[in-house]
């Protein structure tokens, strides 16, 4: 049966004929391309194994083992994305891409879901190419040319933990000696693989924007980051047993909605690594 990739509402794509434990060479390139296109591909009815999720990842890059997140004691490159029962925050809740605050970002995740709650725990995706085209030009003009200040102190960081909504984060992180980073990135890139220009600031690692005043750089991210938060950018993902997202973090944000109280929810995930960004 051929890779059939079928464009999801405003973000994403779902993708049906593939089996991801057994992927073929040519079946790589067409989910890179994919990739490339849509930012975010969906997958049904996997049985995904550990071993084959360390495979599968492998065929798209080197992995990335997540210095803050806890990884599976038989299989480090795989982080845990774990609410319990009792726990009150999710990972994940605010609108972000991951690693932003590495100066060499990653590629992207696969997400595997692994023990789901009865209802919710979707998540949400929304596409950096449409927020960037749907733009008007002169805003385009101001914003080609601008680099911006990404950090992951404030949300990995020792201090990041102190107050006491976030202390039930910590236990789900490690390594907060790690975040000491900045990484500095142009406000519009040019897509790695596709070459389309996307937005790649975000509201939990971005800091600010080099080039203007305090003041202005903070409206104009919240401006940018309303603008973003359009559920005309969006599509909602409803993880079932056997699903699988592979995201590009160059191309989309995610958000994990957390509306399972008293349920537990586990996923795993593996980080790609990727290349410096330009504009
Ligand atoms: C993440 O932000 O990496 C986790 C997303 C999710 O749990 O849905």
């Amino acid at each position: 049966m051929p890779v059939t990739v079928n464009a999801a509402d405003n973000a994403g794509a779902y993708v049906t004929g593939v089996n991801l434990n057994k992927l073929q060479a040519s079946e790589t390139g067409v989910l890179k391309q994919a990739l490339g296109e849509h930012g975010v591909l969906f997958f049904r009815d996997q049985s995904l194994t550990c071993a084959n999720h360390i495979k599968l990842a492998g065929h798209f890059g080197h992995i990335n083992i997540n210095r803050f997140f806890t990884p599976l004691s038989d299989f480090p490159q795989i982080a845990q994305v774990l609410k319990e029962p009792d726990q009150q925050k999710n990972i994940g809740e605010l609108w972000h891409t991951d690693h932003s605050y590495d100066q060499i970002p990653a590629l992207g995740s696969i997400l595997v879901a692994r023990d789901l709650p009865g209802s919710g725990g979707d998540t949400l995706f929304a596409s950096m190419f449409a927020a960037y085209d749907a733009l008007d030009e002169s805003m385009k003009k101001t914003l080609n040319g601008l680099t911006a200040t990404h950090s992951s102190r404030h949300v990995f960081g020792k201090k990041a933990h102190e107050g006491t909504d976030r202390q039930a984060l910590s236990a789900r992180f490690h390594n907060s000696d790690a975040a000491t980073q900045n990484a500095i990135h142009p406000v519009v890139i040019r897509h790695p693989i596709s070459s389309r220009q996307a937005l790649y600031v975000n509201p939990q690692f971005t800091l600010h924007i080099n080039e203007l005043p305090a003041d202005e750089s903070t409206a104009l991210l919240e401006l940018l980051y309303h603008h973003c938060q359009a559920e005309l950018f969006q599509h909602r993902f409803n993880w079932q047993d056997g699903s699988v997202a592979f995201w590009d973090n160059r191309a989309t944000w995610h958000k994990a909605l957390n509306d399972y109280p008293g349920e537990r929810r586990l996923m795993h995930r593996i980080t790609i690594e990727g290349e410096s960004l330009s504009g």
